[in-house]
């Protein structure tokens, strides 16, 4: 955002009377104003009740430690899709979907443990190579001497060759991987072509009969290194039902990619937008182990996890009543200075980088965050001894959402 621009944000966010600050609004998180409206909250009230036309009432939980209190205390703030889920926006139930991010104990953890060992390091390191290989294709055949749109042509792209890769997904077909993840998280207001439960729901299906299929085809194969085979063949994942095989497999495709994307392309901008910290950098790669968590936390690529209260509660000195939809901003926990050190600032050599919230915390915490880590590291080991020089082309668009926090568009050129 340019100065005057977020001067005149900043000035509106801290003068409107609190009951006026509504931070679901997409539109903030799209032209970037959303910060201001944050440090508001968290000075003047942290834990801020408020009614939006479209999402009904709400609780906006923006203090790290009340964030905390409530990822913690998972039998009073639950996660069950039947109460309401993990988004701020309640799922009509003709559109619900089992996956165990919205399910509570024991059902929750049970699958968790039978899905987590896919992700373990073990099996990272043995896809390793293939990451690093796909890295490498994508970045050399990048253009040089013109502007190109980063997100497309890096983030997406290797996004969904990662995740073509981990699930040994037809090559050909990977970008239907980039539209199902799309389609299950698109913001029905935005504008897009997905605009109704029904329209995202018949999407999904098609998602589940095509994994169906290389269920089947990987069952009848031997064993092999991709995540469908694993889960087909491991004694602890093999015996799921279909729906929460499928499930579950919708779940690693939509957690990986929006998210992954997002660090991509918010690690690029911030780094370009610090050159004394790209400089820092350049001259020690080593800093790449905390520039990976750097940038996760400034990018913080879901702005916020719902739960819904089962009791009567007090948090940050307020009543929840049971029932009440309780919204934790990671976006804004991740600013908070009571928590973390200089949070405003984009530091690629902090000496705790892995203190941010951006992965959640408690029984929910990210399966993921290791792998996603590898899928970082690698990208910035082979960005940096390529691309000596990258410039930013123009400022970069953001995504219309109050879910993903993310880039649509970022322009940047390669000279050489
Ligand atoms: C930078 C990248 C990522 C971020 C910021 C991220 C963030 C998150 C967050 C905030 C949660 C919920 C935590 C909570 O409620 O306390 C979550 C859960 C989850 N993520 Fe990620 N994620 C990332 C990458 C990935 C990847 C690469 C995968 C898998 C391929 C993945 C799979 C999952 C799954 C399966 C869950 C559900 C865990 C549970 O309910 O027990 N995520 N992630």
């Amino acid at each position: 955002m340019q100065a005057p621009v977020a001067d005149a944000a900043r000035e509106r966010a801290f003068s409107l009377p609190l009951s006026e600050i509504n931070v679901s609004d997409p539109r903030l998180f799209q032209d970037d104003t959303i910060g201001h409206y944050f440090a508001r909250l968290r000075r003047d009230d942290p834990v801020h009740h408020h009614v939006d036309e479209r999402f009904g009432p709400f609780w906006s939980v923006t203090k790290y430690k009340d964030i905390m209190q409530v990822e913690v205390n998972h039998q009073t703030y639950s996660s069950d899709i039947h109460l309401g889920g993990i988004n701020i926006r309640d799922v009509p139930e003709a559109h619900r979907r089992p996956m165990f991010i919205a399910m509570d104990p024991p059902r929750h953890d049970d699958q968790r443990r039978t899905v987590s060992p896919i992700v373990a390091p073990g099996n990272l390191a043995q896809m390793e190579a293939t990451i690093r290989q796909r890295t490498r294709n994508v970045l050399d055949s990048l253009p040089r001497n013109e502007t190109f749109n980063w997100v497309e042509k890096v983030s997406i792209e290797l996004t969904t060759q990662m995740l073509a890769t981990l699930f040994d997904f037809p090559f050909e077909d990977r970008r239907l991987l980039t539209w199902w993840s799309d389609v299950a998280t698109a913001d029905l207001t935005a504008g897009g072509p997905i605009d109704s439960d029904e329209k995202r729901t018949a999407e999904l299906l098609k998602c589940l009969q095509y994994f169906t299929g290389l269920w089947n085809d990987r069952i009848q194969r031997p064993p092999g290194n991709d995540l469908i085979s694993m889960m087909a063949h491991s004694p602890a994942t093999r015996n799921l039902s279909p729906v929460e095989f499928l499930g579950n497999l919708v779940l690693l495709i939509v957690g990986g990619n929006d998210t992954t994307r997002n660090s991509m392309s918010g690690g690029l901008h911030a780094l370009l937008t610090h050159p004394g910290e790209f400089a820092k950098l350049r001259a020690n790669p080593g800093l790449i182990a905390s520039l990976v968590p750097e940038i996760i936390r400034w990018q913080t690529p879901l702005s916020h996890m719902r739960r819904t209260a089962t009791a009567d509660a007090e948090l940050g000195g307020k009543q929840i009543r049971k029932g009440d939809k309780v919204i934790m901003w990671y976006l804004s926990g991740n600013r908070d200075e009571e928590a973390i050190e200089r949070p405003d600032e984009f530091i690629i050599d902090r000496a705790r980088p892995r203190q941010h919230i951006s992965f959640g915390f408690g029984i929910h915490r990210c399966v993921g965050n290791r792998l996603a880590e590898l899928q970082l590291k690698i990208l910035w080991e082979e960005i940096l001894p390529r691309f000596p020089v990258i410039e930013l082309m123009g400022e970069p668009e953001r995504t219309f959402s109050n879910f993903v926090h993310g880039f649509t568009a970022l322009p940047v050129r390669i000279p050489g």
